[in-house]
């Protein structure tokens, strides 16, 4: 193909981890600080090292005028016939080195290298690619408009300052780096736009215009892609592309349609990331839940949970969120001391979120679950003990097999795509090393509470759960014969404003056997938790 565009970048996603979690994010901020003050340790040592060579042009410029002064016959003195290769020579060899020791290198290297006392690397390249891209995957999932974020508005609040032309061509083009057209060609049209009543000027047209016009043509418009090129071909005569472009575009069109208005922009959205269920996903996202169906509604309930002896005295607040399956909120689990010791516990050790690959049963980083995570353990410290013990009070089920516990933060955008917290079927070796059986049901605690964002969604059954900070969310993920139950599918959607810290616990079905008696006929559920009808009597 004769036609070029310009270099994809490669995305190293895997390297970039700055932005999966909120508390980095914070640390960066001291980076920026650090920046300004090397800029101006810089500017210091600059003009120093410009002032010595003032003077020594100063010099030479005193001298040359005492020689213009005596006229030719100046060199014909020995004695000024040496100065003058002398300054030329050896005076020359000391200006030369100054001019040439320029400290940059060491100022910016005290910058990106040597950040010993920082928690964080510098951000690299991937890093604002993977913040570009989940400024995407916010836009969609919350139908932000490109023109509102580029004006710093989210959901109609000014949130932040409006962008530059260049800021916005820069998330244009980390969705052009993805192959992205949909969203390349919407923030580029905004950053073109936005440069026509820049001033100063934040970047050149010609930059946009390439990137604009190749988007048009995939989405499908090709005469605009024309119209764009040969503008760039006018604008910008030595473009390595733009001649090339105009005659492959002319090609494709084989001169049918050149004449007359230009067609209306078309611009369509292409689900090509094999997430079927995303349309359900997003909108309960945003809250778009449907409405629950009466007979099921009058069911739902709070209660007081008082089965255990000391809770006669000071009962958990349960509320129902649904049946079948069953999921509950217990009410005030986690005080706000014992989240701030565990995240004070959890921060050193955070580290980007792995998934088990299904096949291998590796672990590797994905970009489809985007946070930061830690483990610890009850041993760890009196409070992570303390809430393994509670965890065991309001589920009723045995923890001396469940894993540890799970604190995670997410970053920009952080979410992590549908799943199951069970291994299905096919995934045999995934708990195997642990003997402990499946994961029979998930605690997950809110421990922040988002501004926006951040709901736990049960796609399947059109649950969404938005996090209240110290609750926690409870479910099943087996069924009573023990197989898995496919309709605890859920997903974490992105964060969109604020910091969203949970911690989950995995129980696993070793030691359930009187805690959870199974059972054979699947259709078995729970009313409340704990109930062990029909297998034995119980409150
Ligand atoms: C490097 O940066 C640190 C902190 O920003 C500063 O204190 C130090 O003087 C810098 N060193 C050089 C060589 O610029
Ligand atoms: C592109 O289209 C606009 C609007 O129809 C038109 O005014 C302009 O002359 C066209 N540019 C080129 C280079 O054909």
């Amino acid at each position: 193909m004769r036609f070029l565009l310009l270099f994809f970048a490669l995305l190293a996603l895997a390297l970039a981890d700055l932005f999966t979690a909120i508390a980095d994010m914070e640390h960066m901020l001291g980076a920026e600080k650090d920046v300004m003050g090397v800029i101006d340790q810089y500017i210091e040592a600059e003009r120093e090292r410009l002032n010595k060579l003032r003077n020594f042009a100063d010099e030479y410029s005193k001298r040359n005028a005492h020689a213009e002064e005596v006229g030719p016959e100046f060199v014909t003195n020995p004695i000024n016939a040496y100065l003058l290769i002398k300054r030329l020579t050896s005076e020359w060899k000391k200006v030369e080195d100054i001019m040439r020791n320029n400290a940059a290198e060491k100022y910016i290297k005290n910058i990106t290298q040597n950040r010993v006392n920082s928690q964080v690397r510098f951000p690299q390249e991937e890093d604002l690619s993977g913040a570009a891209t989940a400024l995407l995957r916010l836009q969609d999932t919350y139908k932000l408009d490109t023109h509102d974020l580029a004006h710093g508005v989210i959901d109609g609040e000014k949130v932040g300052k409006p962008l530059t032309a260049h800021d916005i061509f820069e998330v244009g083009r980390a969705a052009y780096n993805q192959r992205d057209y949909y969203h390349t060609l919407s923030w580029m049209q905004v950053a073109m736009n936005k440069l026509e009543n820049e001033e100063p000027k934040s970047m050149e047209e010609s930059e946009i215009l390439e990137y604009l016009a190749y988007s048009l043509y995939q989405q499908g418009n090709v005469r605009r892609a024309l119209n764009l090129t040969k503008r760039l071909a006018q604008i910008a005569p030595n473009h390595p592309r733009a001649k090339g472009n105009v005659k492959w575009y002319e090609d494709m069109l084989q001169g049918k349609d050149m004449e007359g208005e230009l067609p209306p922009i078309v611009n369509k959205r292409v689900e090509n990331d094999g997430i079927v269920e995303r349309d359900a996903y997003e909108a309960l996202c945003r809250g778009e839940i449907p409405p629950p169906e009466p007979e099921h509604a009058k069911k739902l309930r709070c209660y007081l949970k008082r089965d255990k002896p000391f809770l006669k005295l000071a009962p958990i607040k349960v509320e129902i969120l649904r049946f079948d399956p069953l999921a509950v909120l217990f009410k005030d689990v986690v005080s706000d001391e014992e989240i701030e010791v565990v995240k004070e516990l959890a921060t050193p050790k955070l580290k980007r979120a792995t998934v088990q690959n299904s096949k291998t049963g590796e672990l590797e980083h994905a970009t489809y679950r985007i946070s930061k995570s830690a483990w610890l353990k009850g041993e760890e410290h009196p409070v992570v003990a303390r809430i393994n013990r509670r965890i065991e009070d309001f589920t009723n089920l045995n923890q001396a097999t469940s894993e540890e516990l799970q604190i995670a933060n997410y970053g920009l955008g952080g979410h992590y795509d549908p799943h199951f917290d069970f291994a299905r079927k096919e995934e045999k070796n995934a708990f195997k090393s642990l003997n402990t059986g499946n994961r029979i049901a998930t605690v997950l605690f809110y421990m922040s509470q988002p501004e926006r964002g951040g709901a736990t969604v049960f796609n399947h059954l059109g649950t969404a759960v938005f996090p209240s900070k110290n609750d926690a969310l409870f479910w099943y993920n087996l069924r009573r014969n023990g197989d898995g139950d496919l309709r605890t599918r859920h997903a974490a959607c992105p964060v969109l404003m604020g910091v969203k810290w949970v911690s989950n616990k995995w129980i696993h079905e070793r030691g359930q056997e009187f805690t959870r008696p199974c059972g054979l006929d699947e259709n078995v559920q729970e009313n409340f938790v704990g109930d062990l009808s029909p297998y034995e009597n119980s409150p």
